[in-house]
């Protein structure tokens, strides 16, 4: 398609109450700057801009390499554009103007501007959508004829343009060239002292250059954020659309309301998810997998047949079949081999668990290599810190970790090795060999029956 995309993203966002530009605020992980940048992607926008103004630093770390031009005052919407006139002023063909607070705007809704300023050659033409309730928001004023004469702020309605329903919904295409030509000609004798940028419709007609109005078939899309009322309504909005995506596709979920995934999660179909699964970041799972009850995956890879039940995991790797939980929680660097089992609060830092492995109760593993068909005993720790560094385990294949060895790092135990049960592990074990580092047990005869007696001769016979 090849038409530019300019991204308005300098306002402060007063109504959010926040610290934070309104658009560094996340949606699904996503911040909606980001969301909308992505829309422009996947439209076909291959030159993307954004306009930075209020926490500039902030929005500029967070919309990647896309370039960005500064609003140092923001003097309205127009002005913004103005602001883009030295990086986006020398194209040629179509750009697409689009709000930074307006995250559910859908690619497909993209193309079509562009599509249609194409076809019919019109210097700008402009989203509107049919709203129950317009307040707020400008509105579309048509000829009888339905022709577009013009777009009227909120605060500069006259009392008989109130009842119109039909609003600008702040996303645009013009004819590039046409609009750098003419833009010098907007004014901002208006209630706010702004530029405004939807008086390019009347400064083109004016000229005699074509405008036109389209409508959006799916009103919601267009939702601007501009309270954290407004930001939990467009969350729910892409929710909704995301999950009934993945269900279409072949996912089941007992209860979408209460299932949460971000955009770019992939899912395998014959997937389940449970309740109060949440999926982020850059994460896919597998086919058939059984996700949930209560996790959170971010930023992993789960293959297909693999179960998590009640657990956490971030920057995570499960092979095929893997078995995860309940409430374990697998850090940055784990990765579990095809059939490798982690069991109930379990935690694993950077390590590798190997095939049909099994860590099932109550450990921690930082910082080791474990082989395949490893049983580790329940209570098992890595002892990878020394205060000072991190140190690794290896563990070989077929290994036998008795209950409650520490394991003191770095440490090797062979292949086929066992250690004993509550052994301090400070030396490597070799191959095949038993690891034991316990002080001897002994037996001292009648020590129980003579404190029973001791307890019947004061009358005190309860335990204390
Ligand atoms: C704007 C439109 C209005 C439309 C509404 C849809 C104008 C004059 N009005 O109003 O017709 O119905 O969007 O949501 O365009 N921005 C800048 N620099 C500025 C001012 C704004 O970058 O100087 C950015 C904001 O960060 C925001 C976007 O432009 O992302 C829209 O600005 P906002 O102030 O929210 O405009 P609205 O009053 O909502
Ligand atoms: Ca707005």
């Amino acid at each position: 398609m090849g038409a530019a995309a300019l991204i308005l993203a300098a306002g402060e966002g007063t109504r959010m109450k926040s610290g934070l530009p309104k658009v560094a605020h996340r949606i699904l992980g996503v911040p909606m700057v980001a969301h909308v940048i992505d829309a422009a992607h996947r439209a076909g926008c291959e030159q993307i801009v954004a306009v930075t103004g209020h926490g500039a630093e902030v929005v500029e770390s967070l919309i990647g390499t896309v370039a960005s031009v500064r609003q140092e005052q923001q003097l309205g919407t127009g002005h913004a554009v103005m602001c883009a006139k030295e990086a986006l002023g020398g194209i040629d063909g179509s750009l697409v103007v689009l709000s930074g607070d307006s995250p559910l705007l859908r690619s497909e809704t993209i193309a079509r501007l562009v599509e249609t300023r194409e076809k019919i050659g019109a210097a700008a033409v402009v989203l509107t959508a049919t709203l129950p309730d317009p307040s707020g928001y400008g509105r579309i004023i048509r000829e009888g004829d339905g022709t577009l004469a013009g777009i009227v702020e909120d605060k500069d309605l006259a009392p008989a343009q109130r009842s119109i329903d039909e609003v600008n919904t702040g996303t645009y295409c013009f004819d590039a060239r046409r609009l750098f030509h003419h833009l010098e000609s907007l004014g901002n004798q208006n209630s706010q002292g702004e530029y405004y940028l939807t008086d390019m419709i009347t400064v083109f007609r004016d000229e005699g250059l074509k405008v036109e109005g389209i409508a959006t078939d799916q009103p919601e899309e267009t939702l601007g954020v501009n309270s954290r009322v407004q930001l939990s309504e467009a969350a729910k909005v892409l929710q909704r659309r995301i999950n009934r995506g993945h269900m279409l596709a072949g996912v089941t979920m007992t209860d979408p309301e209460l299932v949460w995934i971000g955009p770019a999660v992939t899912i395998g179909r014959d997937t389940v998810l449970e309740p109060m699964t949440f999926l982020m970041g850059e994460t896919h799972i597998g086919e058939a997998c059984l996700i949930g009850p209560d996790s959170r995956v971010t930023d992993s890879r789960v293959e297909s047949a693999s179960v998590v039940d009640s657990s956490i995991l971030v920057q995570a790797t499960l092979g095929e079949g893997a078995v995860v939980g309940p409430r374990a929680y697998l850090r940055p660097g784990t990765v579990l081999a095809p059939r490798a089992k982690v069991g109930t609060s379990v935690e694993i830092k950077n390590s590798t668990i190997g095939e049909g492995s099994k860590v099932p109760h109550l450990s921690y593993i930082g910082d080791a290599t474990i082989g395949s068909d490893v049983n580790v005993g329940a209570g098992t720790i890595t002892c990878n810190y020394d205060g000072i560094h991190k140190h690794p385990t290896v563990i070989g294949d077929g290994a036998f970790i008795g209950s409650d060895t520490m394991l003191v790092a770095p440490v090797t135990v062979g292949e086929g090795a066992v250690t004993a049960a509550g052994s301090a592990i400070t030396r490597d074990v070799p191959a095949d060999a038993l690891g034991v580092e316990r002080s001897e047990q002994r037996a001292i005869d009648g020590w129980a029956r003579k404190r029973r007696a001791g307890r019947e001769r004061t009358g005190d016979s309860k335990e204390r």
